[in-house]
């Protein structure tokens, strides 16, 4: 049988103290490299963290495979049994140039199905939880659950690039629902805006491009304040692959969904 309570116990302690090591990481230099391209960043303390998770889940559970973005984990191609998906820092850029607005991000799934989500917002302390069937949490306070909103009183994270010309999305689908909702915001970091839309300070966050690491743990947090998830076209995430993403408070997704992304 599974222990999901000392699982549970420990992605909590884990995740605290890869935050505590960030957070002291301020005060020493940095190794920055670029990856895909030259906005794409990566440092010692995104590898470094990755490492720390991977070394705790393998002596504490050892049948536990991770799959995270530094790739210091296992090729997963499957999710059979249980797979700790992790993005040692969701936010690099931000990490870097502003030393806050990122995160660290978990998602423990179990044959596919997301059990655990965890999005820790490292600089704010802020500990964003949720444990399949038992609602979500901010520091162990519940957070109530979500409630409906029209798109004129919505607040919209995404990406300024996706209403400009981008290989991904016709800019012209996207325009019109910036133009209608109340206000747009953009964060820089996908598992931040999903913690913010299980928290209710965001109503909806679209994008069309993430991966299964962007998405894994934040994913659990709506689905367990009552929101909804799916990708652009409404269909289940995929967290092998990776793929669009929009969530919002209940209602606003068909609305959205029908009234904007229907010509997609
Ligand atoms: C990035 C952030 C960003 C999103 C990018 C991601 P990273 O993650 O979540 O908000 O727009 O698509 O790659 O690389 O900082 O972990
Ligand atoms: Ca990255
Ligand atoms: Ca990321
Ligand atoms: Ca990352």
């Amino acid at each position: 049988m599974t222990n999901w309570k000392q699982i549970d116990t420990y992605a909590k302690k884990w995740i605290e103290e890869a935050g505590e090591k960030l957070r002291c990481s301020f005060e020493k230099k940095l190794n920055i490299e670029t990856k895909t391209n030259p906005n794409d960043l990566v440092t010692n303390m995104d590898r470094e963290t990755e490492q720390f998770f991977l070394d705790k889940i393998t002596e504490t559970f050892p049948g536990h495979r991770v799959l995270g973005e530094e790739g210091m984990g296992d090729a997963v191609s499957d999710l059979k049994g249980i797979v700790w998906i992790i993005d040692p820092i969701d936010g690099t850029m931000n990490f870097i140039h502003q030393q806050r607005n990122f995160a660290i991000s978990i998602g423990i799934l179990e044959d596919g199905i997301g059990k655990i989500g965890l999005v820790y917002d490292v600089v704010h302390d802020e500990l964003y939880h949720a444990f399949k069937g038992q609602g979500a949490y901010m520091n162990d306070k519940e957070i109530p659950k979500l409630k409906e909103v029209a798109v004129k009183e919505a607040i919209l994270s995404l990406n300024a690039t996706w209403v400009t010309e981008n290989k991904k999305l016709d800019p012209s689908i996207l325009a019109p629902l910036v133009r209608d909702v109340r206000g747009t915001r953009s964060y820089g970091s996908a598992a931040l805006e999903l913690a913010f839309v299980a928290a209710g300070r965001l109503d909806a966050y679209i994008t069309p491009r993430l991966s299964p690491w962007d998405f894994a743990g934040g994913a659990i947090l709506i689905e367990e304040a009552g929101g909804e998830v799916s990708d652009l076209y409404g269909n289940p995430l995929d967290y092998i692959k990776g793929g669009s993403l929009f969530v919002s408070k209940p209602g606003l997704h068909k609305e959205i969904r029908e009234n904007y992304l229907k010509n997609l």
